[in-house]
């Protein structure tokens, strides 16, 4: 033990890095791995964006300097638009509208603005790993909410009152969801919503996959475009994934008045703004017509249709439930292990394929593996020929 131990915050010497990230480093190292860990698409920032920032670079004298901190009011006026035409509901850009760097630092400023130590958030489970580490590094308690597995993971409302408790300050939904890609119905979305405000508990959805639902589009709902739960809701939506533009650190939040203004404090204190260059990025983003979701969505349909075809062919080894959105999967391990981390190191150091291990998603992610299908075909083929070799017989 050296001093450095002894000056590190407890909860934060206690943490780990989330093990996407951990395999992904570990891949890295792992000459010619094929690496299914992290969720970055493949695609590159559209070229509309690209040329619209170098316009604003060229152009605007202010391009490098700070930005009011909950954002530029221009990209905050087309937010409002975007959540009208998608929600059907009425913000105001001042009161409601925030600008984050990605939807990671909008949950961390959300934790850390609401979170007194002990204090509760219910997260699904399975659920996103950085969201159980956060809420673990301000001194909450993330309370699991187990998904129905056998029901395509879906939500087991039934079982949420019980979870609820005098410090239960939020819920987390993702939907389509990371890791199972599955989508919450209305009916279970609009259950959980009424639980939520009577109990006076925050609904955090955390939205960075909406774009990306296949033939799903009718099944997926909005519970942000619920009137009566606009003051129990924030709504956070990412650039990374539908804009490719995980590298620029950009999102937004719609959020109740009342929060946003405590929100901005720790905002504020931590980051100033988001940075001014993806604003911009968000600016053209936002004010251009792009055909390039759809694009995207349809590459990713066809990754989607390969990695389950695979996955049927190693029945040996994983048994699959067929995604409905996002991009991943997140199949069973049925071949002898004794934990999913075991599983992925082994698969990583002798057939060089790296997943992310279940459990990091919480509890009932045991026993499963997580795969990107992000990644290109080539990718997605070399890993399952390996697979298929490594368990051969
Ligand atoms: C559920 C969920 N939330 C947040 C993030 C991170 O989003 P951002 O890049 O906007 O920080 C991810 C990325 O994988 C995610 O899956």
């Amino acid at each position: 033990m050296t001093f450095i131990t002894d000056i590190v915050y407890k909860n934060v010497h206690e943490a780990h890095v989330s093990a996407i990230k951990e395999m992904a480093m570990l891949s890295a190292k792992i000459e010619g791995a094929a690496s299914l860990t992290w969720g970055l698409p493949s695609f590159r920032t559209p070229e509309y964006i690209r040329e619209g920032v170098k316009k604003y670079l060229d152009e605007d004298t202010a391009a490098g300097k700070y930005t009011l901190t909950d954002g530029l009011p221009e990209l905050r006026e087309l937010v409002v638009k975007k959540h009208k035409v998608e929600t059907g509901i009425d913000i105001d850009a001042d009161a409601n509208v925030m600008i984050s760097a990605g939807n990671m630092q909008a949950l961390n400023t959300l934790f850390h603005t609401m979170l007194d130590p002990g204090e509760e958030i219910i997260l699904t489970d399975p659920c996103f790993a950085s969201h159980i580490q956060q809420i673990k590094l301000f001194s909450g308690t993330p309370v699991y909410w187990p998904l129905d597995e056998d029901n395509n993971w879906s939500l087991d409302v039934d079982k949420l009152p019980d979870l609820i408790t005098d410090k239960t300050q939020a819920i987390v939904l993702v939907s389509p969801s990371n890791p199972t890609g599955k989508i919450f119905s209305k009916e279970e979305l609009m259950r959980v919503g009424e639980i939520a405000k009577q109990h006076n508990i925050l609904l955090i959805v955390d939205d960075p996959y909406s774009d990306f639902v296949y033939e799903n589009r009718d099944k997926y709902f909005n519970l942000a475009s619920v009137e009566d739960l606009k003051e129990h809701i924030v709504y956070l939506y990412s650039f990374s994934k539908s804009y490719a533009m995980g590298g620029w650190r950009l999102a937004y939040m719609v959020m109740p008045a009342e929060l946003k203004h405590e929100a901005l404090k720790v905002h504020d204190a931590t980051m100033i703004c988001a940075p001014r260059i993806s604003q911009l990025a968000g600016i053209v983003a936002l004010s251009q017509p792009s055909n390039h979701k759809q694009e995207f969505e349809s590459v990713l349909a066809g990754r989607r249709e390969l990695i389950g075809q695979r996955l049927d062919n190693v029945s040996h080894v994983f048994s699959n439930q067929k995604p409905e959105g996002a991009y991943y999967v997140f199949p069973k391990i049925v071949a002898a292990h004794t934990s999913s981390r075991e599983f992925a190191l082994d698969l990583l150091n002798n057939a060089k394929v790296a997943v992310t291990p279940g459990s990091a998603f919480g509890p009932s992610g045991e026993h499963h593996v997580r795969m990107a299908y992000c990644v290109d075909e080539d990718t997605i083929n070399l890993a399952f020929d390996r697979i298929e070799q490594y368990f051969k017989g």
